[in-house]
């Protein structure tokens, strides 16, 4: 596996949005993996080289347990035990052993001067663990706290997607032939 894209989503928006993430890759790059956070690995592959984590912006940030209670109580899901999200995640997560690119995304609602972004949060946590975050943060839009994602974002994501693939050694920047 050379890549491998991780998300979180408490109403499957930020799902969504990783899938289309993860086909532009895998449109450059066919040994990309699609993983929900629950069941990512703490450790990566050794042969990774680059890891792409998504999450839902939820109260100025990456998500917490109370705020992912509040997302489940809002969608009217039944709390069945402790939930686990990207912020748990990457404090487990071990420090890779040699250089892994890492790019971050988030869904949130486009307010004007609000800010926040989990996306942010995440690329800070991965930059002090020794990734290699280069400039890519990106943020997909959704329409109200459930969605849906403004016209247009999974095209977008398809395509940061592809332009992603291009920080790897050997691989041609969009376009390019
Ligand atoms: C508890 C909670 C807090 C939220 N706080 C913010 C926020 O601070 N800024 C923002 O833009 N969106 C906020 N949102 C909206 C989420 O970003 C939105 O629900 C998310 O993008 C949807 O993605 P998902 O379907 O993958 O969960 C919040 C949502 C919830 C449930």
């Amino acid at each position: 596996m050379r890549a491998l894209v991780v998300y979180e989503s408490s109403f499957g928006n930020t799902g969504q949005v990783a899938t289309a993430v993860w086909e532009g890759m895998f449109q450059r790059l066919p040994d990309v993996a699609l993983l929900e956070v629950s069941a990512a690995p703490r450790r990566l592959p050794p042969e990774l080289e680059l890891l792409v984590v998504g999450a839902p912006t939820q109260a100025f940030g990456m998500s917490r347990p109370k705020t992912r209670e509040d997302a489940l109580r809002t969608a009217g899901t039944e709390l069945t035990g402790p939930t686990f999200g990207v912020r748990e995640w990457l404090r487990e997560l071990e420090p890779p052993q040699r250089p892994v690119y890492a790019a971050t995304f988030d869904t949130r609602i486009h307010t004007p001067h609000v800010p926040g972004s989990a996306a942010v949060g995440a690329w800070r946590v991965l930059r002090r663990a020794g990734f290699e975050v280069s400039a890519e943060v990106e943020s997909f839009w959704v329409l109200g706290i459930r969605g849906p994602l403004r016209d247009g974002e999974l095209d977008r994501a398809q395509s940061w997607g592809v332009s992603l693939v291009s920080l790897l050694p050997g691989q041609h920047p969009v376009g390019a032939r």
